[in-house]
């Protein structure tokens, strides 16, 4: 993050945290609780987002080296990336041409072609067919118009983003707006896989995304946990497009008001969640980057899936860091299982209750009134979000 950006948090934090007061929105937010459970509402989601906005899959430390690959079922379509000779990363439907199958499974290195689990078609790591066991069955068959059906793909800033149907390509920077220069100014590209875990709460998918959305709730839900860490009530708000930043304040604060404003690096004094839109979740702390990349669990608007992914600054060397990786992995699944969702997946039920319409925001919850309305303004439901 430029460092004018820091200076510019960091002195709202020491404003905040004087007067106790935090970012505010205009005004409550009433969202209604049908968003949460209705199936038609999950329908218009999947068509006007999941299989409309560019989807972040994973970073390309996931995948250096060609033939790497990895596949990807959680948007409801089977996708393929895979690193090509070339170095470009290509995304496909994970569909054989042939009758159907899926010509790759789960993730692996230096694949050097992919054959079918079926009959047996090889196909390059570029898409393209290349050999027809017992091909005097298939002579009339166009191999060049064979291969498989690419999808529009983008690496940028270490990460990767396709797109669930094949098309024109994309332009990552149109989705991202002002958000692009705080990835950038990161340098995921040497970043170090850790670990991808998959999560299934029963509850609707965005309230699985409203869990990360405000610090109001830390010293109580997280009483036992991270309210040790990061203070409560108290957040920048930044919006760019349809994505947002909320920015939370560590408990060692002091130590950076300490040094001269020339050398402020927020970092290690700040948890940074961003809303990659429409459904990522990143989150910078420290030198930890965590993504959220979060669905609807097939056609019910009460269930949730998701890949969290850990990334750590550079592999780690030695037992004790791989323990120090392990801990944090372990931490972050325990609080999210026993206390966020846990939780949620009660709210979850309440809200097929008659308790109420409406759940609200408040004006101390900024990013939460973000999201909701740039979901409403991507599904043509208001004008743009503030
Ligand atoms: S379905 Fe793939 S080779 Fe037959
Ligand atoms: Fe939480």
């Amino acid at each position: 993050m430029e460092h004018a950006v820091q200076v510019g948090i960091a002195k709202k934090f020491i404003e905040y945290l004087e007067t106790d007061t935090t970012a505010m929105a205009p005004s409550l937010y009433r969202n209604p609780v049908r968003q949460y459970t209705c199936p038609d509402r999950l329908v218009r989601e999947k068509a006007a987002l999941f299989h409309h906005y560019p989807l972040h899959l994973g970073f390309s430390c996931e995948m250096p080296d060609p033939g790497d690959f990895k596949t990807d079922n959680f948007s409801g379509v089977p996708i393929l990336l895979v690193r090509g000779a070339d170095g470009n990363v290509g995304a496909f439907l994970n569909v054989c041409r042939h009758r159907g199958a899926p010509v790759a499974e789960g993730c692996g290195k230096g694949q050097r072609a992919f054959t079918c689990p079926y009959h047996a078609w090889v196909y390059g790591t570029d898409g393209s067919l290349q050999y027809i066991p017992g091909e005097a069955g298939f002579e009339a068959l166009d191999n060049a118009d064979h291969g498989l059906r690419r999808l529009p793909v983008q690496e940028k800033y270490g990460m990767i983003w396709a797109k669930t149907a094949p098309g024109p390509g994309f332009e990552i920077d149109d989705t991202l707006q002002g958000v692009a220069r705080d990835l950038a100014s990161y340098g995921f590209e040497n970043f170090h896989h850790f670990e991808t875990a998959e999560l299934r709460p029963k509850m609707n998918w965005k309230l699985v995304i409203d869990t990360f959305l405000e610090s109001y709730h830390i010293k109580v839900l997280h009483h036992a946990s991270i309210a040790s860490l990061i203070e409560s009530n108290i957040q920048t708000f930044d919006s760019f497009g349809l994505n947002h930043r909320g920015i939370y304040v560590r408990k060692n604060f002091d130590e950076l008001r300490a040094q001269p404003e020339s050398d402020w690096n927020i970092l290690p004094y700040t948890t940074m969640v961003y809303v990659l839109f429409p459904n990522t979740v990143l989150v910078v702390q420290q030198q930890q980057i965590e993504t959220w990349r979060v669905y609807p669990d097939g056609d019910d608007p009460n269930r949730a899936k998701m890949h969290l992914s850990l990334y750590a600054p550079e592999a780690p060397a030695t037992e004790s860091a791989v323990r120090h990786w392990r801990n944090n992995m372990d931490l972050l699944k325990r609080v999210v299982n026993e206390e966020d969702f846990t939780l949620g997946e009660k709210m979850q039920m309440g809200f097929h209750s008659p308790a109420q319409e409406h759940v609200t925001f408040g004006r101390n919850e900024p990013s939460l009134a973000h999201f909701h309305g740039s979901l409403d303004s991507a599904l043509g439901l208001r004008a743009a979000a503030e």
